[in-house]
């Protein structure tokens, strides 16, 4: 079978690893996170890596260089998916990662190459993501650990229940001398398809903001309570959230999304009481993006004050934009050349476990046309010809690194 092919079906069989029979649903940690690395260690060792789960639930495979001391290039991306999820949003790199190393076909180079499925990127579980990767780099605290799910469990717990241990998180870091990180991802969007290129070599990822947002007012009659006198939640929510997606729509490249409200006591003939919404909001110009949240949030007080509502707010993520190494970025283009595709370059909207890695060490990434331009949706596709050129880009940016550090 052509690699290409391989890569696409042995994602698809993961994605037969969920929490919801009929829809592929994967958070940090679940139950199905268990097949999936089972699946995957497989893999692993029969491309001749040697594997172990860390204790945040990070998949780890390593295929030595020459000798014991060489150091490693890391190529990752994540296992977790978002409700309802495609196939290919993470998983993919890491499939493409197991699949250069098998490509390899032993061959023993002056690095060593780690493959990483990191257990949480999208941040659905604890609504704070980037959980695998900052285990890496050593930007898990103690307050992030006690953070709770829906049902109430910490991170901490979540750890035990998947049979690892918390304490060991500090062994999760990377340590000795790294080459970079290197992540292959589906584009997520529409731009490569428009231009009809198979892959983009990513120059910077924008930066996010995430929060919650409540509006409280008081739950009665939806019966006897006549408009005027009451003080509904729910409407003051909507109302907001058409004032987000103005706000988006007037600033260029802004892009703002509540994708989860939660309104209480949740019920046909009563007023709701009150509403918990989250908040995601993106641009490449952290003060672009910092400026519209605070925007939006004083617009969730003068729509609160104005309708006897209280509005409040939880900042859950603040991540800055971030740069590519562009030592890297150069490599990486070089190498598309090389494999005789154009190197187009170009920004992520999507955040990436590269934005973290980028903290401790050199990090680049290519993306794949992703078909449609669908992605956080089962239509997520990816075509078997994209990763064959990926896979062959791959391998002539393993060459160059061998060339520069062999
Ligand atoms: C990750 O998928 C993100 O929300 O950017
Ligand atoms: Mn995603
Ligand atoms: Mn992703």
């Amino acid at each position: 079978m052509e690699l290409g092919q391989e890569v696409v079906e042995r994602c698809r069989q993961l994605a037969t690893h969920t929490e919801e029979a009929g829809w592929i649903r994967r958070t940090f940690l679940s139950e199905p996170m268990h097949r999936v690395h089972a699946d995957l260690r497989a893999w692993m060792e029969q491309a001749g890596m040697s594997v172990h789960i860390d204790a945040v639930g990070n998949l780890r495979g390593y295929y030595g260089g020459v000798t014991a001391d060489v150091p490693k290039l890391i190529v990752g991306s994540h296992l977790d998916t978002v409700p309802r999820a495609g196939a290919f949003d993470g998983i993919l790199g890491v499939v493409l990662g197991v699949a250069l190393v098998k490509s390899l076909g032993g061959r023993r180079m002056g690095f060593g190459i780690e493959v990483v499925g990191f257990s949480e990127e999208e941040g659905v579980r604890f609504g704070f993501p980037f959980i695998g990767s900052r285990a890496l780099v050593g930007s898990l605290d103690d307050a992030l650990l006690a953070r709770r799910d829906a049902a109430g469990a910490s991170i901490a717990d979540a750890i035990r229940a998947f049979g690892l241990n918390p304490a060991a998180i500090c062994e999760a870091r990377v340590t000795g001398a790294t080459l970079g990180y290197l992540e292959f991802h589906i584009e997520q969007g529409p731009v490569l398809e428009s231009f009809d290129l198979p892959l983009g070599v990513v120059t910077s990822i924008a930066g996010q903001s995430r929060l919650e947002v409540r509006f409280e007012g008081k739950a009665n009659h939806a019966g006897t309570t006549p408009m005027h006198l009451r003080r509904d939640a729910l409407a003051g929510a909507s109302e907001w959230i058409g004032a987000v997606e103005r706000e988006a729509a007037a600033v260029p490249s802004l892009v703002a999304t509540v994708g989860k409200i939660e309104a209480q006591p949740g019920a046909g003939n009563v007023i709701p009481g009150s509403v918990r919404m989250s908040l995601d909001v993106r641009h490449t110009n952290d003060e672009v993006r910092v400026e519209a949240v605070s925007r939006l949030l004083d617009s969730a007080q003068q729509i609160a004050a104005r309708r006897g509502l209280v509005a409040s707010s939880d900042l859950r993520l603040d991540q800055a934009a971030v740069a590519m190494d562009p030592q890297m970025v150069e490599m990486l283009g070089c190498a598309v050349q090389a494999a005789g595709y154009a190197d187009h370059r170009m920004h992520s909207g999507a955040g990436h476990d590269a934005m973290v890695m980028a903290e401790r060490m050199p990090a680049a990434m290519l993306f794949l046309r992703s078909p449609g331009g669908i992605s956080h949706h089962p239509d997520e596709a990816v075509l078997e010809s994209d990763v064959a050129a990926a896979l062959a880009v791959s391998l002539k940016f393993v060459d160059q690194l061998e060339r520069a550090h062999g």
